[in-house]
């Protein structure tokens, strides 16, 4: 009898228990750091240990864990429907901050795979190597895997063995990937270890182009991650993670009255995004247009869209992991509520959509987005019900940021003095009074990035923000307490500029010149080609003194501002600091 997905979940974690990690529970799938969307991999609740290991022993008793955590990964939602890929999957991790490294690591992985499991493994791949960013060959880990029987090892290219850093920075470093055998015979990844030797204090992009150096952690760590869906797979032998004991009981419920064609395909689609939602409703997210809201509408639209918005469905999911997650089970109630409102809402306009999709001869950008826009059918909806369509996700996505802009700047002016006037996620204000203090409020917040980075160095970077007329409030990377004369030496800074009468100006340009210029940017998951970018410039000399990629709106002169004051500095998470601050 092979394991099920429950047994093998449970024997990887004892596995590490009995070998001295602390087995932690899984984090939200809205993770802590502001600066990403949503949890993606094991180790990003575990960021702040690579770097104060101390602080791992204080929390959990060990500097080794393990878990099994939830993540979601959009950038896999076109994969969805073949062999291995999922939007929501389950991660199974081992990590360590200073405790064990890469024999530890390999060794473990080895032995769990081929003793445990009983599983053969194909081969496996290392770090090749690259001079510019002065990482060698990883002649380690092969020597290792060479001791333990393994031959067939290959070496892969940065895109594919070097992980990280997520989000605005963070640790880094290469890894090694072990390849298993499906029943089809196809190789599949199923275990990814990271070295994390290197700290790298910007987004995985700027280390990509070489922008900045990579600093060498003081302890070095591990941080792996393990797909259970795929694991399942080979450990039950089957050709698909949709064979697995994890999705074939649902699959098999899956009645899809309207798609004629790709049925298999289809019913894989639901079964995944049913699963997904039910997930993300139980953390909190809420169908809307923005953000990881717009991520789980796509998600339940796509599956109604298919005639399966079955809330029995969902039911399904609670019972299924209700035990490992208890947050499913208590959400139930909460998870049907939201499905039936937000299918309540869709079905109507869905239909009508649908009879125009078919009547359109060409569907281009603006004729998808008019779709989603009139009817609310999303990307992936119009592309499964259409063959051929001359728009890629890239063009639709470009469309929706432009209406997002247009529909901003006539909120501003439509709500005039009733709620709010405006709103742009970082910025609320309600009057017009209201938005010239916000308006000031925020270039001070820019001066004071820019004056922190003065004083504390360049590991800090912005990790949220949020303006109302009564003060700024930023949180920033920074591992301790800021001093009390740190504090007055930024507020000085800022106040000598708001002093001096910086100018402050807007450019438009290619997020490549932006970057060059090295202009400050708050992490997103895409930019658009052309982006604003805020320079604030001592007139007198001609020196920058602050610039960063901004949507604004921004005074034009510092002196516009009046006297800037720090009220209060605290902590926010861990590895993060919060600043509140008034200006007049
Ligand atoms: N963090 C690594 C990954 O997600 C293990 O692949």
């Amino acid at each position: 009898m092979p394991m099920t997905s429950g047994e093998i979940r449970k024997k990887f974690l004892e596995f590490f228990k009995a070998r001295g990690h602390a087995v932690v529970v899984s984090s939200s799938l809205i993770p802590d750091d502001p600066s990403v969307l949503l949890t993606t991999a094991g180790m990003q609740q575990f960021k702040p240990y690579y770097s104060n290991p101390s602080a791992a022993d204080a929390d959990f008793g060990s500097r080794n864990t393990a878990s099994a955590q939830k993540c979601f990964r959009t950038s896999d939602i076109d994969e969805v429907g073949d062999e291995s890929h999922l939007t929501f999957f389950e991660m199974l991790g081992n990590f360590s901050f200073g405790g064990y490294f890469k024999k530890e690591a390999i060794r473990y992985a080895h032995e769990f795979l081929t003793k445990e499991m009983g599983i053969k493994i194909s081969y496996v791949t290392i770090f090749e190597g690259k001079e510019s960013i002065g990482v060698p060959k990883d002649e380690e880990s092969r020597s290792i895997w060479q001791s333990l029987g393994v031959v067939d090892i290959r070496e892969e290219s940065m895109d594919d063995v070097f992980w990280g850093p997520t989000g605005l920075g963070g640790p880094c470093g290469p890894t090694t990937e072990i390849y298993c055998k499906n029943a089809a015979g196809q190789d599949i990844e199923v275990w990814n270890l990271v070295f994390n030797e290197f700290f790298f204090p910007g987004p995985r992009d700027d280390l990509l182009r070489g922008n900045a150096k990579l600093a060498e952690l003081s302890q070095k760590g591990i941080d792996t991650g393990m797909g259970l869906e795929r694991l399942a797979m080979i450990s039950q032998n089957k050709k698909n993670i949709f064979e697995t004991d994890l999705f074939a009981p649902l699959i098999q419920t899956i009645v899809i009255p309207r798609a004629d064609k790709n049925t298999e395909r289809a019913k894989r689609i639901i079964a995944d995004h049913i699963r997904a939602s039910a997930f993300l409703i139980s953390d909190g997210v809420r169908p809307s247009n923005k953000g990881v809201g717009y991520i789980l509408r796509r998600l339940m639209r796509r599956v109604l869209v298919y005639g399966a918005g079955d809330t029995s469905l969902l039911h399904r999911i609670g019972e299924q992991y209700g035990d490992f997650y208890p947050e499913l089970r208590n959400n139930k109630e909460n998870i049907t509520n939201v499905a039936v409102e937000e299918y309540t809402k869709f079905s109507r306009a869905m239909k009508r959509g649908l009879d125009e999709l078919e009547k359109s001869d060409r569907i281009d950008a603006k004729k998808a987005f008019q779709l989603y826009e009139s009817y609310g059918l999303p990307y992936e909806v119009i592309k499964d019900f259409r063959q051929s369509i001359d728009v890629t996700r890239e063009q639709f996505d470009k469309e929706f940021i432009k209406h997002q802009e247009i529909s901003r700047a006539g909120a501003e002016k439509k709500f005039g003095g009733h709620g709010l006037i405006l709103d742009t996620g970082e910025l609320k204000a309600g009057t017009e009074e209201e938005v010239k203090i916000v308006t000031r409020l925020h270039t001070a917040t820019h001066l004071l990035q820019a004056a922190l980075r003065k004083v504390l160095g360049e590991e800090v970077h912005q990790m949220g923000s949020d303006i109302t007329s009564e003060r700024t409030r930023f949180d920033f990377s920074f591992p301790r307490k800021v001093t009390p004369a740190e504090l007055k030496e930024v507020e000085g800074i800022v106040n000598d500029v708001l002093k001096k009468d910086y100018t402050v100006d807007r450019q438009v340009m290619s997020y490549e010149e932006a970057a060059k210029l090295g202009a400050l940017h708050f992490f997103k998951e895409k930019y658009p080609k052309e982006v604003s970018v805020y320079t604030v410039r001592n007139k007198a000399t001609g020196e920058v003194f602050s610039r960063e990629l901004c949507g604004g709106p921004h005074v034009t002169h510092t002196d516009e501002i009046g006297e800037f004051k720090i009220l209060k500095e605290e902590s926010s998470s861990a590895g993060v600091r919060r600043i509140r601050a008034t200006v007049g």
